[in-house]
């Protein structure tokens, strides 16, 4: 069987004010969704919530990634979502996790400041590679966080 080309896709969009009211347990729901759903179709990627926004990054194979970015569009958690950047890949950035799921802590938005000192959070109008290194260094941390958890684990 051929293999298909692997693709990410890079997209934001606005939370709703129900899922805003609710965004913890509603981050739960959708992680446990995407945990189920996302591995048997290859997919890893990485979703942040920060200031009534979702940033999420899809990476798979082309038709899953496409199939599933359109199931979540039509997900009335959020509206107006924006692909930022879709691009062939050869290598996975996310490819621990099948998502990963953060609701930026002040730490995280520490380095969000630092990331891009622009006044507003409009990550629709962020270039890709801006929320590309702003997703890269919060799966930096998380992954960092994992490696000293698994650490304490087996010590
Ligand atoms: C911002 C956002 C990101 C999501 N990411 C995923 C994902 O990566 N994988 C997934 O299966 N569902 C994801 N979901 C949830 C889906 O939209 C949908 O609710 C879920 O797949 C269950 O669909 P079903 O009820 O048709 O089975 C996301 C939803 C939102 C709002």
């Amino acid at each position: 069987m051929k293999t298909q080309p692997l693709i990410r896709i890079v997209y934001a969009s606005r939370a709703t004010p129900e899922c805003m009211a609710n965004l913890s347990e509603n981050i739960e729901q959708i992680l446990a969704s995407a945990i189920g759903n996302n591995r048997p179709k290859g997919i890893t990627g990485l979703l942040i919530a920060h200031r009534g926004w979702f940033l999420q990054a899809l990476e798979g194979p082309t038709d899953e990634v496409h199939q599933l970015f359109k199931h979540i569009c039509a997900d009335r958690r959020h509206r107006d979502a924006t692909v930022l950047g879709e691009c062939a890949i050869q290598i996975r950035e996310f490819g621990l996790w099948s998502m990963c799921a953060r609701q930026l802590s002040p730490t995280d938005a520490l380095i969000l400041g630092e990331l891009d000192r622009r006044p507003t959070f409009e990550p629709a109008n962020f270039p890709e590679r801006a929320v590309m290194r702003l997703l890269r260094t919060v799966a930096g941390v998380h992954k960092l966080s994992l490696t000293q958890q698994q650490g304490l684990a087996s010590a």
